[in-house]
């Protein structure tokens, strides 16, 4: 089913009807015939197509990278669309001239999708640093230029910011006056809240059994069917109550995206160490769309957020004619089959707050650090009482048909106390309930080696007087 569509694209108000489900890469290059954004590898791995998507929130405009190869065209209702050709008009901005003056562009095919990462990263940071900046471009692949020139440039933008005058000017003042966006930006805010006056932001067919969230799975592996289909577009972008508190439980909304999770003051405060290595999670841009619930609902065995969430023992709120609650731990029957119908709507995930003093920890072992899903990891919670472990939750991933929850290995834990013969103790009794299967990411043994040495490498973390991984292998 069609729907009406208006949004602002770069300094122009689009109207038009679409399939949602359309890739937006494929929008803007065919039917807007904006060619500036390349299509590369088409599955959110390389950034040659970002694009900025900006918002209103509590007045101020946010921006956000996204890969529009995988991004639902539905979701830009109502937003602000920046695409490279919106950044620069008569003249190069300051960002592109600095590339050009440290020939950080060779064959050019990736430059557009750095210059947007750039300038998002730039409307989002006012004391912008090098390596935050080169840590925001960690979704872009560059194959020819090579990484130094380019951030030869990036230095030299951020020294170019530096050096003029900006007293008594907003950022985006600044960032106007000095070349890095154009003066059409400043008007943006004023014209995305009379649009969103004019429609209905709430893109979703509700009725449709096909749900979107972030869509960073399903449109890499299901895009030609997600394009004609009937689809119920779940993404909110307004992070508003999205993440609460309520009597010790917080409650997340499955809508809300690894980027907002990670930036939340409620999980900052009450779950510190969670989001730690969240940074290994795909890229900015993925983070940026990738929902919790879609990371559970994937149901893959080696999804991130999902080994995270079985250790803090999390509940899901699946909502259809009835709301049921079921433990993640109890979720998955099988490979990608799970307690939810067709249709059925994850909408709530509940984590009781952790007690005092407890220890969390996350390890991901890939074949590359960055933008890379893993081959083995692994998520503990741990609650002591004086020298004898409370309270225990381990995950496993990649190591089975499902994101697995080491029940047996807990009941042996429970009651014990830290020492080398019990943390060897409950590394064999996790390798015999995991079932792994040599694949493309590594042997079976060899990801059960990496299981036990990411179960001693939990401990150590914890206990580095107690443990130490060396003398356990
Ligand atoms: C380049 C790249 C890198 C990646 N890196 C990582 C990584 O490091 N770690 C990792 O774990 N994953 C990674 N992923 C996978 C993906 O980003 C995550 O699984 C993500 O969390 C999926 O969320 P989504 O909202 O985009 O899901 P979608 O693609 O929108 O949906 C996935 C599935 O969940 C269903 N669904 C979504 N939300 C709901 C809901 N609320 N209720 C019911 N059903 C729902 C959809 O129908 C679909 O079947 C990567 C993906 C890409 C493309
Ligand atoms: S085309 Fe490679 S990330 Fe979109
Ligand atoms: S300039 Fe050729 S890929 Fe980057």
């Amino acid at each position: 089913m069609k729907m009406n569509l208006k949004f602002i694209c770069n300094n122009n108000l689009v109207e038009t009807e679409v399939q949602p489900g359309k890739s937006l890469l494929d929008f803007i290059r065919r039917d807007l015939r904006l060619t500036g954004s390349k299509e590369g590898c088409r599955e959110g791995d390389c950034g040659a197509c970002t694009v900025l998507v900006g918002d209103l929130e509590n007045d101020r405009m946010i921006y956000k990278t996204v890969n529009s190869c995988i991004m639902p065209v539905g979701d830009i209702n109502g937003k602000h669309l920046v695409t490279i050709e919106g950044l620069s008009y008569e003249k190069l901005n300051q960002i592109q001239n600095d590339f050009v003056e440290q020939g950080a562009s060779q064959c050019g095919f990736c430059t557009p999708g750095f210059i947007v990462s750039l300038c998002g990263y730039f409307l989002e940071n006012e004391k912008p640093n090098i390596n935050d900046a080169i840590n925001s471009l960690d979704g872009n692949v560059c194959r020819c230029t090579g990484y130094e020139s380019i951030r030869n440039a990036i230095n030299n933008s951020i020294v170019n910011l530096g050096s003029n005058e900006h007293h008594g000017k907003s950022h985006t003042e600044k960032l106007v006056s000095s070349n890095f966006i154009p003066n059409y930006f400043l008007e943006i805010p004023q014209r995305l809240n009379n649009l969103s006056l004019e429609i209905q932001t709430d893109s979703g067919n509700g009725e449709a059994k096909q749900i979107i969230g972030g869509g960073t799975d399903l449109l890499v592996q299901r895009w030609e069917e997600i394009e004609d289909a009937d689809v119920n577009l779940i993404f909110h972008s307004q992070l508003e109550n999205k993440i609460t508190l309520e009597n010790n439980i917080c409650k997340i909304k499955a809508t809300v995206t690894v980027t907002e999770f990670c930036e939340s003051e409620i999980i900052k405060k009450y779950f510190p160490g969670v989001t730690e290595s969240l940074y290994l999670f795909g890229s900015l841009p993925i983070r940026n769309r990738a929902t919790l619930g879609g990371n559970i609902i994937n149901a893959s065995p080696i999804a991130d957020m999902t080994s995270i969430l079985l250790a803090l023992n999390a509940k899901l709120v699946i909502k259809s004619k009835s709301i049921k609650t079921i433990k993640l731990s109890e979720f998955y029957t099988g490979y990608k089959t799970m307690n939810l119908s067709p249709g059925e709507l994850l909408a709530e995930i509940k984590i009781d707050l952790p007690k005092k003093g407890a220890l969390f920890n996350f390890e991901k072992i890939s074949r590359r650090t960055y933008l890379d899903i893993a081959s083995v990891n692994s998520s503990i919670y741990l609650e002591m009482n004086e020298n004898a472990i409370s309270n225990v939750h381990i995950s496993a991933g990649g190591v089975a048909p499902i994101p697995l929850y080491l029940f047996k290995t807990e009941e042996f834990l429970i009651g014990k106390e830290i020492s080398f013969d019990v943390i060897k103790k409950a590394a064999e009794i996790a390798l015999e309930e995991i079932t792994p299967i040599s694949d493309a990411r590594g042997s079976a043994e060899y990801k059960s080696l990496l299981l036990r040495n990411l179960l001693f490498a939990h401990f150590e973390k914890f206990f580095p007087n107690l443990i130490v991984v060396e003398e356990l292998i």
